[in-house]
């Protein structure tokens, strides 16, 4: 239902520009553009194996994959989803999730090398998941990792996790470790929730074939070979408590590739959590808790966009659920095939969430669906009825499609700034990246897209990645004069460890390393309006 979005709808919201051309004097408006563009140093794309960055702004190295973080544990790989809880004023945690190991770097294992050994899967397990580092801001903008803090700690692919409430899945109330840990989310009582991705990859799936359970092995990490785990036991929403560590998957939440997990309080304060399942045609779901300060329990709906309508997968309200399902935990452990039954709105890789701090409206990615002949992607933005997120009826318009025009393709992460201004990163994945027809758009960015004034609604590049990267996690410093941002998988189209496609950070032959930037600077403040 995307495939003829762009144009017209790029054009709806320029016109919306127009308007505004129309109420105010001509000779005012055009001041105020140029002003606006004669100081705003815009980035041109990049190939360079570099992580650039417009004029005004400057970074710095926070943690990189392998760094001691205690005596006994490093920090992970792939960094992507980022959450900073404040402990004093210029200490605080920064949770880090870590996606997926790159066998070659992380336990230097070949493709051509056939199975993997038993200590091979424990390095990538303890690689994987999630890092929580002690950060001390020792000047505006200088942020540095402590290293021998009390604080640190991974909850990584070996760590055992309970399954929340009473829950016991084939026969287990704990899953061994988390995996796939892709974007995430932050609830306003201090915890962290870290999402489960494309959890297919590390035990493999099941699949049903005449009621019968099969287990399904696709390309991936095989970590199965060695460690046995049921699918089942992934795929989850986890939450972390930073400080004391304490961890549990949220079964209510619903099992799928989650995206991103992103939170909100309603006006009874009941949290809902909004997260997309990125996969071509999945759906985008919110979990309404029953109760404030706690997501142990609740229910989970699906989006219908065309009838603009939440439906709820709970079992004792849908009589097709019940000639499908058991039980509720049943209906939660297969959502997409309870959402599918239900209408939920097939969608091109529903990516993150967030929720403008101004309107409330939610703005989802949506990264692309080739097979569709959606190469560049698109941001959705749902508005629910009268701004409530309790709200069951909603309406949803494209606020902005991928493409040359734009100069961005396949959105991924967004965040909000404190004046209310998107900030975007892209993934173009390692494989297409360079090639047409992703050639004008080069490597990765970081984007930032004001939602007011002379160029509201215009994406500008800000900060390009190294070869085959991705910049993830976008967050703001609470405040609002540091943005950290995560480096992912520079280098993953390398083959062999002799001739790797980046050396990001270090440069040189060496090794290439995902890692936590902070970027800082007068552009940043001055975007922000934190200066
Ligand atoms: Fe892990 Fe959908 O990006
Ligand atoms: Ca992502
Ligand atoms: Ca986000
Ligand atoms: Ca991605």
């Amino acid at each position: 239902m995307h495939r003829n979005f762009s144009r017209r709808d790029f054009l709806e919201f320029m016109g919306r520009g127009m308007l505004v051309a129309s109420i105010f004097p001509n000779s005012l408006l055009t001041a105020c553009a140029s002003l606006e563009q004669s100081t705003f140093p815009s980035l041109t794309p990049s190939s360079a194996d570099a992580l650039r960055l417009a004029s005004g702004l400057n970074y710095q190295i926070v943690a990189t994959w392998g760094d001691k973080i205690s005596t006994t544990e490093s920090f992970g790989f792939n960094n992507d989803y980022l959450a900073y809880f404040p402990l004093r004023e210029n200490d605080g945690l920064l949770c880090v999730n870590h996606e997926a190991p790159f066998p070659l770097f992380v336990s230097n294992h070949k493709s051509t090398d056939g199975k993997k050994s038993k200590k091979q899967v424990e390095q990538e397990m303890d690689a994987t998941g999630v890092s929580i580092i002690h950060i001390r801001q020792e000047a505006p903008g200088s942020w540095k990792l402590i290293k021998d803090s009390p604080h640190n700690r991974l909850v990584n692919g070996r760590t055992r996790i309970p399954f929340s409430g009473s829950n016991k899945i084939l026969g287990s109330n704990t899953a061994l470790g988390t995996l796939a840990n892709c974007a995430g989310g932050q609830t306003p009582w201090g915890t962290y929730l870290s999402c489960e991705e494309n959890f297919h990859e590390f035990y493999g799936d099941v699949q049903y074939v005449n009621g019968k359970r099969e287990l399904v092995y696709k390309d991936g990490f095989q970590w199965h070979e060695h460690f046995r785990q049921p699918p089942e036991h992934y795929g989850w929403v986890v939450e972390i408590e930073p400080r004391s560590g304490k961890t549990e998957k949220l079964v209510p939440l619903g099992r799928f590739a989650h995206e991103s997990a992103t939170v909100t309080v309603a006006k009874d304060g009941r949290a809902v959590v909004y997260s997309g399942d990125d996969a071509v045609n999945q759906f985008l779901y919110k979990f309404v808790a029953d109760r404030p300060g706690s997501l142990r329990s609740g229910t989970l709906y699906v989006a219908n966009l065309q009838e603009g309508r939440w439906i709820p997968l709970a079992l004792d309200q849908q009589e097709v659920l019940q000639k499908n399902f058991h039980n509720q935990q049943e209906v939660l452990i297969h959502t997409r095939e309870a959402a599918r039954l239900l209408g939920a709105t097939p969608l091109d890789r529903p990516e993150d969430v967030e929720i403008c701090p101004r309107t409330g409206a939610v703005y989802l990615t949506l990264t692309n669906n080739v097979g569709k002949g959606n190469y560049f992607g698109s941001i959705l933005k749902l508005e629910e009825r009268a701004a409530d997120p309790l709200a069951m009826e909603f309406t949803s318009s494209t606020f902005l499609a991928g493409g040359p025009e734009t100069g961005f393709a396949c959105p991924d992460n967004l965040a909000f700034d404190r004046k209310g201004n998107l900030w975007m990163t892209t993934d173009i994945s390692g494989s297409a990246m360079n090639k047409d027809p992703y050639l004008p758009f080069q490597n990765n960015g970081l984007f930032y897209i004001p939602l007011e004034g002379p160029n509201a609604g215009k994406a500008q590049l800000l900060a390009t990645a190294p070869t085959d990267a991705e910049f993830t996690g976008p967050t703001f410093s609470p405040d609002g004069r540091s943005l950290f941002l995560c480096v992912q998988h520079p280098g993953e189209q390398t083959k062999s460890l002799e001739a790797c496609t980046s050396h990001w950070p270090a440069g040189g032959n060496s090794l290439p390393r995902p890692a936590v930037v902070v970027l800082s600077g007068p552009l940043l403040e001055r975007l922000t309006g934190t200066g």
